[in-house]
């Protein structure tokens, strides 16, 4: 698989199969992707992979909080600019809605339902979370993403699929209580990782045209 085909059919996978992840695979991706680049070559991030008795532990505690209709930790970032401006709010539900197709706009509990999943890792066998230091600034949260997409190609290498996740900050504290990160450490999201469910459909979000995003000079 080329660099093109990885880009091409990386998604944001949201029902895997539940086959297990073999442990050498996930170390050869994680490996792999200690090459990605980092101002200063800082190398910022700390990853925790959870597999097994561990994750199935993460998903059940998780799960009762949510059960309980627990609104989650305080939060530790802003995920999103409050009163987001234009275009970003349009592109925001433009994504949503095709996410959420199939499900009417009314039926919060369905909603809910489908949001609920990411703390089941939407059915995967493997999660990492990744963390950084907390006197990190925005340079180094850049450099964390650049990261987990070149963890997200590698696993399309291996013919895997994965979802990152905000949604894990919510409850941060259930991530906390299974992988005890130091002190220092924020964690910035999880990801979900395995192999797609060839059963669950699948939609490809739209990306804004080129020339919204993109300007050549010369
Ligand atoms: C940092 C980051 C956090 C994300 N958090 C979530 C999340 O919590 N739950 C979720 O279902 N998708 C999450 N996503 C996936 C995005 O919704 C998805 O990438 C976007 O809608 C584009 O869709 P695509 O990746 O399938 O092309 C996240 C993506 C990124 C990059």
């Amino acid at each position: 698989m080329d660099v093109y085909e990885a880009v091409a059919t990386r998604r944001a996978v949201r029902a895997f199969d539940g086959t297990p992840v073999p442990h050498e695979v996930l170390a050869r991706v994680l490996r792999a992707a200690s090459r990605a680049p980092s101002g200063g070559n800082l190398q910022p991030w700390h990853v925790y992979v959870v597999t097994g008795e561990p994750l199935a532990q993460l998903k059940k505690r998780t799960a009762e909080r949510v059960a309980a209709g627990d609104p989650g930790d305080e939060r530790e970032y802003t995920m999103y600019p409050p009163d987001l401006p234009s275009p970003y709010r349009e592109r925001r539900s433009a994504a949503a809605a095709q996410r959420y197709r199939g499900i009417a706009r009314d039926d919060a509990a369905a909603r809910q339902a489908a949001v609920a999943r990411n703390w089941d890792c939407f059915g995967a066998p493997a999660a990492l979370f990744c963390y950084l230091d907390r006197t990190m600034g925005a340079a180094q949260w850049a450099d964390a993403g650049m990261y987990l997409q070149t963890v997200m190609l590698l696993l399309r290498a291996e013919g895997l699929d994965s979802c990152p996740q905000m949604a894990w900050s919510v409850y941060r504290t259930t991530v906390a209580e299974v992988v005890s990160p130091p002190e220092r450490l924020i964690l910035f999201c999880g990801m979900s990782i395995g192999y797609a469910d060839p059963a669950a459909s699948q939609e490809r979000i739209e990306r804004a045209p080129m020339a919204e995003t993109v300007t050549f000079l010369g």
